[in-house]
């Protein structure tokens, strides 16, 4: 991986980077002390165990459904997209749920279910998530419909905390397979966890994915570089960070940025709004914004050098996109949006385990540099209350 080409150092404000900078001791001492930063360590002793319960999912299912939102799904969703071919239906699919309410939704699942042999894995680490509960019983009626109560024990695996909450009751009283979120790993951190590595043990090799994560967090000196830059730019007015990829199954990915760093920094009327494009299909639409819209925005471009072959008027077409990239980000900068740009060789588990990784440090460092607690989302409950007033009947019961 190649970190950090700028293409920002001319807009920056001296004086606020150095501000920055010298925080550097105080930011690392915080993150080293902070009582949720499990990730730093992650323990994966539960490997074993996931791929004996994985063989046996596989030997009796065709497909396994994901219950999560939030943390607790993102990051397998957005490895998920990546890791199965575009066409070639997946030889194991996974089915994500949890994540709306949306009656067509689900009921096209619950009918498509009837007919296939699944299994069920809720992930929620409160284990009282409105929508995770809701999705889970009407899919838990299925499951119920078709197998006996011995059955069901090897089709639900339930991953909640480790002591408390109703999933970890259940998964006691029932006998389900489950497994444990760490107490000092919130969702969005929990990459590393069985939150995560148990669905993508069904579509890729986690262990190169693990090994990609633990050479991210060596990179520490060069995520707090990119802390101090863009904490600078939203100082200046920049309070808005465009992911883009030109890769068309990146999508999750970005949307596992977003809420990485939505929930991390957005506190105290502070934090750098994350928005994300795929290009070139947004250059046809917020593309024109970009170029000569509000100079509210700068830019993190990611860069893939290899792709698969594909010849078209006798030139690679990656090489084609690489160079459209590169116009766009001089058309950009023309345009005074500054730009950074991290290059992959090429899209695999490891590459992607390490670039996640190294995010996770510069959300943090960047938290810590906003003056805010990266870990704690408080905001969130705010409409979960206005939904308890409303939904009563289902917080009661
Ligand atoms: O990143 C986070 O901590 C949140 O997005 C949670 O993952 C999300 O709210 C779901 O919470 P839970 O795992 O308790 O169901």
């Amino acid at each position: 991986m190649k970190l950090l080409t700028t293409y920002m150092d001319s807009f920056l404000n001296s004086e606020i980077v150095e501000k920055l900078k010298i925080r550097k001791e105080e930011v690392f001492e915080k993150l080293t002390q902070a009582d949720m930063n499990g990730w730093l360590e992650p323990d994966i002793s539960f490997l074993p165990e996931l791929f004996k319960v994985r063989d046996d999912v596989l030997s009796h299912s065709q497909c396994l459904v994901v219950i999560g939102i939030g943390g607790s799904y993102l990051g397998s969703q957005a490895f998920y997209s990546i890791f199965t071919p575009h066409f070639t239906a997946s030889k194991f699919p996974i089915i994500y749920a949890g994540t709306t309410l949306s009656s067509n939704y689900m009921s096209e699942l619950l009918e498509y279910l009837k007919d296939v042999d699944f299994s069920v894995n809720v992930i929620s680490k409160s284990g009282s998530t409105m929508e995770v509960s809701l999705i889970y019983s009407a899919i838990k009626k299925v499951l119920e419909s078709k197998y006996d109560k011995e059955e069901l024990k090897r089709h639900i695996i339930i991953t909640t905390d480790a002591s408390c909450g109703p999933l970890r009751e259940e998964a006691l009283r029932e006998g389900y397979y489950s497994f444990s979120i760490p107490s000092n790993i919130g969702g969005r951190y929990s990459l590393l966890t069985p939150a995560h590595l148990f669905p993508l043990s069904f579509c890729l090799d986690i262990q190169q994915m693990i090994d990609g994560y633990l050479l991210g967090l060596q990179l520490k000196e060069e995520a707090f570089s990119y802390a101090v830059r863009r904490v600078s730019m939203f100082y200046q007015g920049k309070v808005v960070e465009n992911f883009v990829s030109y890769e068309s199954n990146w999508s999750y990915y970005l949307e596992w940025l977003k809420q990485l760093f939505g929930e991390t920094e957005g506190k105290d009327g502070k934090g750098i709004l994350p928005i994300s494009m795929i290009h070139t299909r947004d250059l046809h639409s917020l593309g024109q914004f970009v170029q000569e819209g509000n100079k509210i925005m700068f830019e993190t471009f990611f860069k893939v050098n290899q792709g698969k072959p594909c010849l078209i008027h006798g030139r690679e077409l990656q090489q084609i996109n690489l160079t459209v990239e590169d116009a766009v980000i001089s058309a950009h900068v023309s345009g005074r949006v500054p730009a950074l740009v991290i290059e992959l060789d090429q899209v695999t588990p490891k590459s992607l385990g390490e670039l996640s990784s190294f995010y996770f440090l510069v959300a943090s460092y960047s938290g810590y540099l906003f003056d805010i607690n990266p870990f704690n989302q408080p905001g969130v409950e705010v409409y979960k209350a206005e939904v308890k007033k409303r939904l009563g009947w289902f917080y009661e019961k």
